[in-house]
């Protein structure tokens, strides 16, 4: 039996993610913007939206011109499909423990699932059987990523079984890249050499691949050449383009907390775990409460600024001292007005005066912490309260 961790009140939590699913919509409209009109848009909202609600993504990018949507696990593809939407569903990511549960209703759900081993192809066949309908393939090519995918001298035997299994229909072949998010490493064009081969051989056993997919923000960004039927991008949709463009993205989610308590400190007074920063002159330090069990990466610690909004106008401040589990310190300064209560914003969209200070953003924050902002995203933990701006 599993017990249900009771939810907190989110009207009692200081801590707010803020969606703001327009982002999202906005986004996936000018990812779109870039692809012929024969190439479909997946809206890639694994890991529940990337940390911004499976289900808001996944509603704001088809506003946006979606047409798909892209999960890892089976049962987010189950929760997609449960909610009607209007998007086909592709799933990829499965053990045969879940399989076994999952699939059968994945499949009768009309889910397309992916396969990326022979192994997997038959957990498919099996759950098809079990659902009574076919099952619609994607067959996954390991180019170089070393994860989820066949090699390429596993695809004739692949395209084989699923050209005389009734329950199985060759639906589409993909691949994922390890390095487009650097468009002059020729890791890209020898990945994708190596995909063409491999779908002329599955094309031999199955006939015409109805779907062929490659390109996930990076390239749906820098490689128009390698759109074919349909892009799968991720992280642009919430704002964060992993390579330079002209492309109007925003990021979706603002990270909020409220100060604590504010308090006069002299020169020389320790801060936080391991005295990682001592006050160099007197000052006041707020107190946040908010710490790396909402998400914040400790190893980001007392390198990022927070936006504080006061009675005078938003100011930024330096965190300062070790991110605790619940808890930073940030450095007001010595004439700061901030008070008890005040809005702070860790990262996103303060939305204040055009002319005034910015908040961070997840880039800062995964530049400090040595990460990226697929991770910070992703981090922003279960107790803080996702609120979907409308
Ligand atoms: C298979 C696959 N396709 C597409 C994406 C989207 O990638 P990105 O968020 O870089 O656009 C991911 C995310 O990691 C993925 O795993």
């Amino acid at each position: 039996m599993t017990i249900p961790i009771p939810a907190e009140d989110p009207r009692h939590v200081p801590n707010l993610a803020m969606i703001d699913p327009s982002a999202i919509t906005e986004n996936t409209r000018a990812m779109g913007t870039l692809l012929e009109e024969q190439t479909a848009l997946m809206a890639v909202v694994k890991a529940d939206g990337y940390g911004h609600g499976m289900l808001t993504a996944a509603r704001a990018a088809i506003e946006g011109g979606a047409t798909w949507l892209g999960v890892a696990h089976p049962a987010s593809a189950l929760a997609l499909a449960r909610a009607d939407l209007d998007a086909q569903i592709l799933t990829w990511l499965f053990e045969p423990h879940t399989a076994r549960i999952v699939l059968p209703e994945v499949l009768a759900s009309g889910v397309d699932v992916s396969v990326g081993s022979p192994e997997m192809l038959a957990l498919v066949s099996e759950a098809a059987r079990q659902a009574d309908r076919r099952a619609r393939v994607h067959l996954k090519i390991d180019t170089g990523m070393g994860r989820n995918g066949v090699l390429p001298w596993q695809i004739r035997e692949m395209g084989a079984t699923l050209r005389e299994d009734d329950f199985l229909q060759a639906t589409g072949a993909w691949t994922h890249l390890t390095s487009a998010d650097d468009p002059s490493d020729p890791a890209t064009d020898q990945q994708v050499e190596l995909f063409d081969s491999a779908c002329a051989a599955f094309a031999d056993e199955v006939g015409p691949i109805p779907l062929q997919h490659i390109a996930n923000s990076a390239a749906t960004l820098t490689r128009p050449d390698l759109h074919r039927d349909l892009v799968r991008p991720g992280i642009a949709l919430y704002g964060y383009p992993p390579v330079p463009t002209d492309v109007p993205l925003r990021p979706a989610m603002t990270l909020t907390s409220r100060i604590a308590l504010v308090k006069e400190v002299p020169e020389g007074h320790s801060i936080g775990y391991g005295r990682m920063r001592t006050t160099t002159r007197p000052t006041r330090l707020g107190l946040v409460p908010i710490g790396y069990a909402d998400g914040l990466h400790r190893a980001g610690s007392d390198r990022c600024d927070v936006l504080v909004r006061t009675a005078s106008g938003d100011r930024r401040a330096p965190q300062v001292g070790r991110i605790s589990m619940d808890q930073i310190v940030i450095d007001l300064g010595a004439d700061s007005e901030a008070r008890p209560g005040d809005e702070v914003f860790l990262f996103g969209d303060a939305g204040g005066d055009p002319g005034g200070p910015s908040a961070s953003t997840a880039d800062d924050w995964a530049a400090a912490a040595g990460t990226i902002p697929y991770e910070v995203l992703t981090s922003v933990s279960g107790r803080v309260t996702r609120k979907v701006l409308s």
